[in-house]
């Protein structure tokens, strides 16, 4: 079976309902990301982005996974499909994917200070005060600031795949960008976003097309060329 690397950012979850980062005038859910997912803000105002959080995981309940989430379940019938995602919500898992790796954490996973422990909070809220280990509790989520310790894996896993597929991310925010650099010379690197990015490996093949229909057709494309 051949091996689809696949990266995932926030376009990936908009057609369900999940704003992205850098598509309205800068402000993420109204915030500016400085103000609630560095890990400064994080000492400056811990309640602000416990708030923060807690409110998107509010919305995650709200929320299913879209066409494309299911799409790429429905690959792993064909491939073997190791998900790489940016995105901090649960919405590959929830459509059934069986191999994903979260770069940038878990909103429905809570950690001490230091990362040691880490505990699964579903969709429950989290509160200053409400202590993990002898620490407080945090989102388990990596800001801006902080270490990304998954980086290693994802590279071993784009360094070996057959097929590289990356969805709805910017490619703005590295280490997660510099991921396309590691796949191998003779695989071929799909790319689905309406917009696309600034600067992009010539052989990548750009689909400019929604998640879910630029899915479709790539699923169309990539059983027809098994
Ligand atoms: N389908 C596919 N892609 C879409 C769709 C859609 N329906 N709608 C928008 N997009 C694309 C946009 O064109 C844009 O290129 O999704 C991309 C979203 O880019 P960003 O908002 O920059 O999100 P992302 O690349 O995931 O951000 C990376 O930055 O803020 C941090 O840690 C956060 O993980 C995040 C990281």
């Amino acid at each position: 079976m051949k091996t689809i690397a696949v990266l995932t950012g926030a376009g990936m979850s908009a057609e369900s309902g999940i704003n992205t980062f850098r598509d309205s005038d800068g402000l993420w859910e109204n915030h500016r990301v400085e103000d609630v997912a560095t890990i400064d803000a994080w000492y400056r105002n811990p309640k602000l982005v416990l708030d923060f959080y807690n409110e998107r995981r509010r919305q995650l309940v709200g929320v299913e996974p879209n066409r494309g989430h299911l799409i790429l379940h429905e690959l792993e019938k064909n491939f073997d499909v190791q998900i790489i995602t940016q995105n901090v919500d649960n919405l590959h898992e929830r459509a059934g994917s069986s191999h994903v790796i979260h770069l940038h954490g878990e909103l429905t996973k809570a950690c001490n200070e230091h990362k040691t422990i880490v505990k699964d909070i579903a969709y429950n809220e989290i509160h200053i005060g409400q202590k993990l280990g002898d620490t407080q509790m945090r989102p388990f989520i990596v800001w801006f600031g902080e270490a990304v310790p998954e980086i290693e894996r994802a590279m071993k896993i784009v360094e070996t795949a057959d097929i590289v597929v990356i969805i709805g991310t910017s490619l703005q925010v590295y280490p997660a960008a510099g991921l396309i650099n590691y796949a191998p010379k003779h695989s071929p690197i799909y790319y689905i976003d309406p917009k696309g990015a600034d600067i992009l490996p010539s052989r990548v093949h750009l689909l400019k097309k929604g998640a879910s229909e630029g899915l479709e057709e790539l699923k169309n494309n990539l059983l027809a060329n098994r």
